[in-house]
């Protein structure tokens, strides 16, 4: 039978996928605490509802950085689609586009920027990872300009990467699909590729670099996003990475409203990490995100069922959302304010 809900996904991405791949898809680091909180956390929210105000039906269409989507729900920059499924990221943006929004695509891809963008009918954004070369920093951008992407997204929460657990046990096993096609044509030695510890230097060097809007992922703090908005950052994602970088970090949406604040309207704010029903993804706009972006459950549509699964899980998150903003009585998107939320007592 159809998953009447994204975490039936879940149950059967894990039987779909080969175990090693599933521990990487499914890991969160040290104890996973931010990686359960993350979801758990929207459990702490209840929606207060407005009545008789006559709303049938809600708009849920709405731009990020300009972009027309036709809902705030979007896709999480993650690696090698092809440990979900063998047509990889190509499957994903293809439902991205049937779906009506956004992809945000990896640097460590399992296919070409390039392949990923001829495969795209909808608005890609490139998420960077800057290693040690900034030489191979710089042509990534490059490639993603020719290429159409619309926005570098550069992750800023990766110094290193974090102690994923349940990928260590099995790491060694982990099928071939594990390879990195953006990364082919780069002839460059490996210690390139670990990460760097970046500095706002180097995000004043990538804007000069480029003309595209630059959106930081990874901030929690509302210090760094004012920082960010002085370094000429249009777009913020609150995200502590799915709970994979430092275990015993806020929920994202803990996070969020004091970043909004730091923020003032001076960038977009976007949030990811636990969203899996359209509640929390009204919870994430009305407390100040303009869109939100959606990770692994992405993979468990894509290793259930391809194209049609990445798709299926979009669309439900997308109908959760609409019911529930018609059930609370709010028409649009766009006029969600924080007083829809309450925290439990
Ligand atoms: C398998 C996997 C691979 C990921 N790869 C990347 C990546 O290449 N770059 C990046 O910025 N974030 C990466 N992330 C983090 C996601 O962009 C996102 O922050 C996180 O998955 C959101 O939480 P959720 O999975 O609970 O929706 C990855 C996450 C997962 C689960």
């Amino acid at each position: 039978m159809e998953p009447v809900n994204v975490r039936e996904y879940e149950a059967l991405a894990r039987e779909a996928m080969h175990p090693a791949a599933w521990a990487y898809v499914s890991a969160g680091s040290g104890d996973e605490t931010t990686m359960r909180n993350n979801d758990a956390a929207f459990g702490q929210l209840e929606i207060m509802p407005r009545v008789l105000r006559g709303v049938g039906s809600a708009s849920l269409s709405t731009t990020v950085l300009g972009a027309v989507v036709e809902h705030p729900i979007l896709i999480s920059p993650m690696g090698v689609h092809g440990l979900a499924h063998p047509d990889g990221e190509c499957a994903t943006v293809r439902a991205a586009g049937n779906a009506g929004t956004l992809m945000a695509v990896s640097t460590a891809s399992s296919r070409s920027l390039e392949e990923i963008s001829a495969s795209a009918t909808g608005p890609l954004w490139f998420q960077l990872y800057v290693y040690r070369s900034r030489q191979f920093a710089e042509r990534l951008v490059r490639r993603a300009e020719s290429a159409g992407y619309r926005a570098i997204v550069l992750t800023v929460d990766s110094p290193r990467w974090g102690r994923k657990e349940r990928s260590m046990r099995v790491a060694e096993t982990l099928p071939p699909e594990l390879d990195y096609s953006s990364l082919d044509d780069e002839d460059l030695p490996e210690e390139e590729f670990e990460p760097a510890a970046l500095t706002w230097d180097d995000v004043d060097w990538l804007r000069s670099l480029t003309d595209l809007p630059l959106v930081l992922k990874g901030i929690l703090h509302p210090d760094d996003a004012a920082l960010a908005v002085e370094h000429g950052v249009t777009g913020i994602l609150v995200s502590n990475h799915g709970g994979r970088q430092l275990d015993g970090v806020p929920a994202s949406i803990e996070a969020l409203s004091n970043v909004v604040d730091a923020v003032g309207g001076r960038a977009e704010v976007y949030l990811d990490g636990g969203i899996r029903r359209g509640t929390d993804v009204l919870k994430a706009l009305a407390l100040g995100a303009k869109a939100v972006f959606v990770g692994r459950p992405i993979l468990w549509g894509l290793a259930a069922n391809g194209e049609a699964g990445a798709r299926h899980v979009l669309e439900l998150l997308r109908d959760e959302l609409e019911a529930a903003m018609v059930l609370a009585g709010q028409p649009d998107v766009a006029t969600l304010d924080p007083d829809l939320v309450m925290r439990r007592h």
